[in-house]
């Protein structure tokens, strides 16, 4: 059975596309068979698989990508023939609200995940902006005791405290935050436009160093 990782946030900018991206890349290089599902109508992790180079001539491992921005969508590409035939799923979650609340597609993929990833940056508006799905997180959590749920917190600018004032008002939340973060930093950026993972953009880097702690933090705490 597939493993899959739901990475939400209504927010648009809070880093979804930058960390399904950069795992799902890194699982395949790990030798998994991955699925990157892209559930944001904007399309923006397709276009960043066209706009990467083909598996066969960068020699390193990339995750297929698919589109799946509807409800049902999101239901197939979880369901028992994907699960057959991948390893890990990561679903790269769509912006935006309905009535209020989370929209239908991030409710599907909050239903199929063993692992809901929430980015977040460290900032108040940002934080207020999750409230709503850290609620529906666990409310789902409190009914059924899946999914299992983690922050990552993104654009962490080590010279500051802020990221240690961020994990309390986390914790408010009631959900908890991985240890590894993203710090802000230009691989990221100059990855998602150029189509790789921020290990091609620097190959040992800070960045890739973070997407690496990401993964084995997963792999020890939530998916052993
Ligand atoms: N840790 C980071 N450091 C620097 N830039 C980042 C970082 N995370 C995301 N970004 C940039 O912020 C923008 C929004 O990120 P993205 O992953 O597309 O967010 P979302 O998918 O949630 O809308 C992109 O331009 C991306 O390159
Ligand atoms: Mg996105």
């Amino acid at each position: 059975m597939a493993y899959v990782i739901a990475v939400l946030n209504q927010k648009g900018g809070a880093g979804k596309t930058t960390v399904a991206t950069n795992l799902a890349t890194a699982y395949a290089r790990r030798g998994r068979r991955v699925l990157l599902a892209d559930s944001d109508p904007q399309g923006t992790a397709r276009n960043w698989r066209s706009a990467g180079p083909n598996s066969g001539d960068h020699g390193k491992a990339f995750p297929d990508v698919v589109g799946a921005d509807t409800a049902e969508a999101v239901q197939t590409v979880t369901g028992p023939e994907v699960a057959a035939a991948f390893d890990v799923v990561v679903i790269d979650g769509p912006p935006g609200v309905s009535k209020g609340g989370p929209g239908e597609v991030t409710v599907a993929a909050l239903k199929a995940a063993d692992l809901v990833l929430i980015p977040v940056r460290p900032s108040g508006a940002d934080l207020w902006a999750t409230s709503d799905l850290a609620e529906l997180v666990r409310a789902r959590q409190d009914a059924t005791g899946t999914p299992d749920a983690a922050f990552v917190v993104m654009q962490a600018d080590s010279r500051t405290n802020v990221a240690k004032e961020i994990g309390g008002a986390l914790e408010e939340l009631g959900l908890p935050a991985l240890d590894a973060r993203c710090g802000f930093r230009v691989a990221y950026t100059k990855a998602l436009g150029k189509g790789l993972a921020v290990e091609d953009v620097k190959p040992g880097g800070k960045a890739a160093g973070e997407i690496e702690a990401i993964l084995d933090e997963i792999e020890t705490r939530f998916h052993a």
